[in-house]
Formats: C-alpha cells, sequence, structure tokens
C-alpha cells in the first residue's frame, strides 16, 4: 500500500526495532530508566528547555500541558481548527474544567493577535479567567514563521498570558525553516513534540518546559494513567528517530511539492494548500472525491476525505511510490 493518510501510518524500521529491542530499561514510574532519563535531557537540550517528560502520544501531552498551565475555571485561547481545541475531545474541559476561547485560524495557520486580544477577559467575575495562549506549527503542513513566534510571545508576556505550542511537527517547520527546533520554540513557555508521526517512532511525545512546569506535568502525567514502566523501548525508538529521520525529512517535503505541483496541472483539482509534508486538495463535488478515493484504494493508495483530501508524504512514501499516484490521478481524470 501507498498510505497517504497520514504521517502516523509509517511502520517502525529493522534498525528501529533492533535499537529497542537491545535498550537498557528500567521503571520509569521510580526514575529508573536510564534510555527514558537520556532522551529526556537530548531533547529538552534540542527544545532549550529546562526539562523534558516522554508521554504516550500528542494528545496526552498537550492535555498535561493544559492542566499544568490553567486551573479549574481558567481559560486557554486557541485556533478553533488546532488539535488542542478540534480533535482532542474536549480533555482540557473535560479532565480540567478548563475553559477554551476559540479563535479562527488565518490562511496561514497563525492567529491574528489583534483577535486574540479581543477575546482576553478582563478581570471580572463574569468571567473565565484566560490564561494561556496555545499556537500550532506546523498547522495542515502550515509553518509559523520565526518572527510570528516572537511576536505572539511578546504578545502572551504582555497580556500576562503563558504561551504552549502543540508542536507535534515542529522539526518539518523547522526542515522548511532551515533553524533548529530551539529557534522556533526559543520564546514558548512549553512545547509538544511528537515522534510518532514524520519521525516514524510508533509511539511518544516529549513536552518540554522549565523544571517546574514539567514537575507539575508529570503529576498530571500519572493522574492521566501516562505513568509508564520500562518505557525505554520507546525512548530508544525516539533515539533511533532523532538520529536517523530528521534530516531525510526533507525528502518528505520534495515529494509533497512534486504531488502539489501535478495536483495543479490537473484541471478537475484545485490546491488548497502545501507546505511540507502535506497537500490539500479541492474536488468538483464530494462523489468524485468518494469515487477517486475508491479507485485509488483498489490500486493500493490511501487517501482521507471526500471533496477535500489530504495527501501526506512520510518515510515510507518513495520517489517512485510518488510518481506512481500522480499517473493514477492523471489516469482517473482522463477517464
Ligand atoms: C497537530 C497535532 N497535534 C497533536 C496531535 C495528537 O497526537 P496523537 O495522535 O499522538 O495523540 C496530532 C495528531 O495527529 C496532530 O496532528
Amino acid at each position: 500500500m501507498i498510505d497517504l493518510r497520514s504521517d502516523t501510518t509509517t511502520q517502525p524500521s529493522a534498525g528501529m526495532r533492533s535499537q529497542m529491542a537491545s535498550a537498557p530499561v528500567g521503571d520509569d514510574v521510580f526514575g529508573d530508566d536510564p534510555s527514558v532519563n537520556a532522551l529526556q535531557q537530548r531533547v529538552a537540550s534540542l527544545a532549550g528547555k529546562g526539562s523534558a517528560l516522554l508521554l504516550p502520544s500528542g494528545t496526552q501531552s498537550n492535555l498535561v500541558a493544559l492542566l499544568a498551565h490553567c486551573q479549574r475555571g481558567e481559560e486557554y485561547l486557541v485556533g478553533q481548527d488546532y488539535h488542542t481545541y478540534l480533535y482532542e475531545a474536549g480533555g482540557a474541559a473535560v479532565f480540567g474544567s478548563i475553559q477554551p476561547q476559540p479563535i479562527p485560524v488565518s490562511t496561514d495557520g497563525s492567529l491574528n493577535l489583534e483577535l486574540v486580544r479581543s477575546r482576553i477577559k478582563p478581570d471580572d467575575p463574569h468571567f473565565a479567567m484566560t490564561r494561556l495562549l496555545v499556537l500550532e506549527n506546523t498547522h495542515n503542513g502550515k509553518v509559523l514563521g520565526l518572527d510570528y513566534m516572537a511576536h505572539a510571545a511578546e504578545f502572551a508576556r504582555r497580556h500576562g498570558l503563558a504561551l504552549h505550542l502543540d508542536g507535534a511537527r515542529v522539526f518539518n517547520a523547522a526542515t522548511e525553516l532551515g533553524v533548529d527546533v530551539k529557534e522556533i520554540v526559543r520564546h514558548v513557555d512549553s512545547v509538544s513534540i511528537c515522534f510518532s508521526k514524520g519521525l516514524g517512532a510508533p509511539i511518544g511525545s516529549l513536552l518540554c518546559g522549565s523544571g517546574p512546569f514539567i514537575a507539575a506535568a508529570k503529576r498530571w502525567r500519572k493522574m492521566a494513567g501516562g505513568g509508564l514502566r520500562q518505557a525505554g523501548v520507546l525512548a530508544a525508538a525516539i533515539d533511533y528517530a532523532l538520529d536517523h529521520h530528521v534530516d531525510r525529512l526533507r525528502s518528505d517535503h520534495a515529494h509533497a511539492k512534486r504531488l502539489a505541483q501535478a495536483m495543479c496541472e490537473i484541471d478537475a483539482i484545485t490546491l488548497i494548500s502545501s507546505q511540507t509534508n502535506m497537500v490539500f486538495i479541492e474536488l468538483p463535488d464530494e462523489d468524485v472525491g468518494v469515487q477517486l478515493g475508491q479507485f485509488l484504494a483498489e490500486r493500493g493508495v490511501k487517501v482521507l476525505g471526500g471533496k477535500r483530501m489530504r495527501l501526506v508524504t512520510h518515510l515510507d512514501i518513495s520517489a517512485a511510490d510518488t510518481e506512481t499516484v500522480i499517473t493514477l490521478f492523471r489516469e482517473y481524470f482522463a477517464s
């Protein structure tokens, strides 16, 4: 199969599996796992933060961050299409009694800071207390630039808000910008980084922030059931991803660019956006989307969506796979 649904569909490689099998492990709830401890230090240092914490998923990492930043009855400002608002089952509200204030997301994936300002609640008992701003980089593959990140952080500080970044794909952003991850997250208070997406590990996200913030997050992680025991096998997979799968993100971006160019040459397709490893296209109507999806599936290609379709490149998609997909799209629209 050529699976373009998401970069979460990657298979752990033989090299990764072998590193997992030989990882030294201990009970991480007791803080005894040497592989986890080393990885947490490595990622904290990559992010330029005091500490880092391994969690099973990006959803739990974001949840724990929100719980550590906000108290019951407080509020976080967040893009209304961001994962931390739309796709995490309302966890912050359910587990933390934290109110989200969604903000429309601009076409470049950022939040308009004037609009954000207008949603900050005054200090008045009628309102929840606004505590936190949450950004997402990349959002639908779109990169928030260094200037925007710096402005947003300055804005947050000026208004007494903490700043959390859902950096599930921040390595893709860093690749696109040609900078270290540290540069992108320099001004944020906390960042959640996923390793089970373009970086190809089977499981795992790291939440990075100051020592006291991570200490609070660790308590919430335990409460959420995310305290794992011999988690070094997962740390080893992430270590392997950092050693072998960061530089190659450039190929994913090149394959996405090639797909986007080819989509532009097909009259029936409108290219909505294409940055980093994600291409979004629009088809004439839902029926065409569904039929095209079936046509591709019958020929070994999986895609997500109907009228609006998402194509995501990752380490299991080669240049040859990209050409196969393009040929199939052309074939479908030629008939
Ligand atoms: C931007 C973003 N943040 C967070 C997550 C959550 O990650 P997980 O699936 O590991 O819970 C995802 C998952 O796709 C995501 O795309």
